[in-house]
């Protein structure tokens, strides 16, 4: 049993990157399984800021081999751009470092068009998606209509599907009144984008179980967080693919019995970007504190779009939701710094609804969008804790949060991280 599951429990941007890039020191394949470009992972290493999209964050780790599972859909050219940007900041992304998966499948420009046009029509309703292609791109794969990454192979065949992709995706577009895409442009890209990427290509998921049959230590990535699931999450504020274990496996081939640890990455608060339900949101200046200016790299402004995220208290209801969702077997929590300076800290510990106190989110949107938090406030602490790497070195009000957050939540925490640096981290 040598596989760790790491995923994010709220609903993204927890810190995924940067636990990966601490999990990934002691792994020798990290592997992500779901999602696309739509993710940014930000990681910090030394004086350089690495912002990740579609390669996993292990790629900064010399020996690891990383993995673009099965599960995922990957956009050839923006994929291409950032090796190159990689290859450019000296880490090298060579095909004995970076495997492809054949059945990952293909974001065109296509996808892209109809993710706008979706939005757009959703008027007041609209997700707030990535503008990726993410969701189109999903559909054509259920719908049995997908372009899949193993078709570069054949360079001329993949012209033929995108282009007969480009029509359909066209006839769509202009049926909704939007602008037709030109299937000439952009398809020379991704010719050239495939040629690149013939080389890194195979069957992941053979690979892995080769590796893992060898003894050894396989990471998996998580992207987006467990709020985002299309199963679990606040449907259909959510993305298209299922970012929680259960996708791990799905989305890169390898059985249950492989997996000895599943951890949960939470932030020590909540934050969301795009539209849904977050019953702890805060506005005014407790927000404000929470997100940041936007001068530092860590403040909540998204890593993908830049849009400022929404900010709010720690929400136990839902953190615990993830937990049960995801088996974690040990949380990770992150951004304990930020909350130094606060007077007092509020926790969700119930929500109510029409007089009724529930203990669990209510399972139908309409319900969800309706409750308020019962929370329990705890007291706040003056120091900064960035320079605390031992337990013993955090405030007692520090202590007793995090303490909190583990029993309520159900789970024991492993680790808080105090700052975006590698040795920024608490073991427990
Ligand atoms: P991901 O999508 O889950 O990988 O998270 P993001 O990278 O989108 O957002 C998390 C941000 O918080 C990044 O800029 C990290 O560098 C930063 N970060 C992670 N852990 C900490 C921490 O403990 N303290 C502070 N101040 N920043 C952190
Ligand atoms: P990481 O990996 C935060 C959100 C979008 C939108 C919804 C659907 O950095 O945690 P999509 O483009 O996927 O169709 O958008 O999901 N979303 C994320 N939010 N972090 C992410 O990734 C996200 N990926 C998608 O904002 O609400
Ligand atoms: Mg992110």
């Amino acid at each position: 049993m040598t596989a760790t599951i790491l995923v994010g429990a709220q609903w993204g941007d927890e810190g995924k990157g940067r636990v990966a890039d601490w999990l990934a020191a002691q792994s020798n394949v990290v592997a992500r399984f779901a999602g696309g470009d739509n993710a940014g992972h930000t990681v910090y290493v030394g004086t350089k800021v690495y912002k990740l999209h579609l390669i996993p964050s292990g790629i900064l780790h010399e020996q690891v081999v990383c993995v673009l599972g099965n599960g995922m859909v990957i956009n050839p050219v923006n994929l291409v751009r950032e090796i190159d940007e990689l290859e450019a900041a000296g880490v090298s992304v060579t095909p004995d470092r970076l495997v492809i998966s054949t059945r990952a499948h293909v974001i065109t420009p296509a996808h892209i068009a109809l993710d706008k046009a979706s939005e757009k029509a959703r008027g007041e309703g609209a997700i707030g998606t990535t503008l990726r292609g993410i969701g189109p791109a999903y559909l054509d794969k259920t719908g049995r209509q997908g372009i899949r990454m193993g078709q570069m192979r054949d360079v001329e065949a993949f012209a033929d599907a995108l282009y007969d992709g480009m029509r359909r995706a066209n006839e769509s577009l202009v049926h909704q009144g939007m602008e037709a895409v030109d299937a000439q442009t952009g398809t020379e890209a991704y010719l050239d984008a495939a040629l690149r990427l013939q080389p890194y290509l195979r069957d992941t998921s053979v690979y892995l179980n080769e590796q893992l049959r060898g003894g050894a230590t396989v990471l998996c990535e998580g992207a987006q967080g467990t709020m985002l699931d299309v199963d679990h999450g606040d449907y259909p504020y959510v993305t298209s693919s299922s970012p929680t274990s259960g996708g791990a496996l799905m989305g890169l081939g390898f059985g249950p019995r492989e997996v000895s640890r599943v951890v949960g990455v939470a932030k020590c608060f909540s934050t969301r970007v795009g539209s849904g339900p977050m019953p702890t949101e805060l506005s005014g200046e407790p927000a404000r504190r929470l997100r940041g200016t936007g001068e530092n790299f860590w403040d909540e402004f998204g890593t993908t779009t830049g849009r400022p995220r929404r900010c709010g208290w720690f929400d136990a209801v839902q953190v615990r939701y993830a937990a049960q969702v995801n088996g974690f077997t040990e949380m990770v929590l992150t951004k304990l710094d930020i909350l130094s300076g606060f007077d007092e800290l509020n926790i969700a510990v119930a929500y109510e609804l029409d007089g009724e106190q529930l203990n669990a989110a209510p399972d139908t949107l309409s319900s969800l969008e309706r409750v308020t938090p019962v929370y329990q406030t705890m007291k706040g602490w003056t120091e900064d804790v960035s320079g605390a790497r031992r337990w013993d070195d955090l405030p007692a009000e520090a202590q007793a949060y995090i303490s909190r957050l583990g029993v309520l939540v159900g789970v024991p925490v492993s680790t808080v991280s105090v700052g975006p640096e590698r040795e920024q981290l608490v073991f427990i």
